[in-house]
């Protein structure tokens, strides 16, 4: 090709098999397991032309500029707000994701964080665990039946319309603000504005991309407007809900339950205030952690790599 082989660094665990679009060009992995620090990977991206990598490590402009040779970020994840999109385009950078792949694993997520809610089998194991199985009385408060139940969905793209087609299936009604055009909502799914979505909600479940319009979405006009008996999931991004205003509202009691996998830090400080309260539950963003939706964002993350490299036409790159 009358250049040095292209070189790509490759930052997760991924098998050999997955990996298998990329054999043309000469693979760098990461030998280390867990999360990379930025200067590990500013160290990787020297001499990179591409770079495939978690949705959730952040590309930096410092970043950026620190990579000449870069030419594709291909994230793991639907996500791209680790990446400052215009400015890599500015440089060049073709900026990929995976969406689809993960659309119905991130929705089960959701519908069993809502049921977990509804349900507490959480608790309930906790509490046979320890012992306490009182025969013929109710050993916990009841829980709620979804049937019935309205689901607001805000951001109504490719996994809040498998959330709501799921939600029907429970017999949910089930509300929808900011539809994607490319997204079909199923029939008897409502679009609704802003405020109808949180006032009529008794799970409000986010599902939007996280955006300077959508920082902090979620605020404490929001939470005023819900109904006390109303739950929050976030299976998104969590700087979508301010979470000063979230725990204000769990302690008080103005919203009943949050559900959250995602959060405004991850992995939250061990003095967190929202691990403290009894009203919310939280999991260590897992909305996408099946083996097999995993390994179909493997497949896809080093298809786009390779076609954005080649210089193929790629359906997945977010900054064009
Ligand atoms: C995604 O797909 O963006 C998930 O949140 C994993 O980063």
């Amino acid at each position: 090709m009358g250049q040095a082989t292209p070189r790509v660094f490759i930052a997760l665990p991924l098998t050999e098999d997955q990996l298998q679009p990329l054999s043309d060009w000469e693979i760098v992995r990461r030998a280390a397991a867990g999360p990379i620090s930025q200067e590990e990977l500013r160290e990787m991206l020297t001499r990179a032309t591409g770079y495939l990598g978690s949705a959730q490590t952040r590309v930096s402009n410092e970043l950026i500029d620190a990579a000449p040779n870069l030419r594709v970020i291909s994230n793991f994840g639907v996500g791209f707000d680790n990446v400052d999109l215009e400015y890599a385009r500015r440089r060049g950078i073709d900026v990929c994701n995976t969406p689809g792949v993960l659309s119905g694993a991130v929705a089960d997520l959701t519908i069993g964080l809502m049921l977990q809610l509804a349900r507490g089998v959480g608790d309930a194991q906790a509490m046979v665990r320890a012992g306490r199985w009182v025969k013929g009385a109710p050993p916990l408060p009841l829980g709620a039946d979804l049937k019935g139940k309205t689901l607001s969905i805000i951001g109504m793209g490719r996994i809040g319309c498998e959330v709501a087609v799921r939600a029907q299936a429970f017999g949910m009604r089930v509300l929808y603000q900011d539809a994607r055009p490319d997204c079909s909502p199923p029939d008897g799914a409502c679009a609704v504005d802003f405020g109808e979505a949180v006032r009529q909600a008794d799970y409000l479940s986010l599902h939007t991309n996280l955006t300077t319009e959508s920082h902090h979405l979620i605020d404490a006009a929001a939470f005023g407007a819900m109904k006390p008996t109303a739950a929050l999931i976030n299976t998104a991004r969590g700087p979508i809900v301010d979470q000063a205003a979230l725990y204000e509202a769990l302690k008080d009691n103005s919203i009943a339950a949050a559900a959250l996998d995602v959060l405004e830090t991850e992995p939250p400080a061990k003095d967190e205030p929202l691990l403290a309260l009894p009203n919310v539950i939280i999991t260590p963003h897992i909305g996408s952690a099946t083996v097999e939706t995993r390994d179909a964002m493997a497949r896809l993350a080093a298809q786009n790599l390779a076609d954005c490299l080649a210089g193929r036409p790629c359906a997945n790159i977010v900054n064009r």
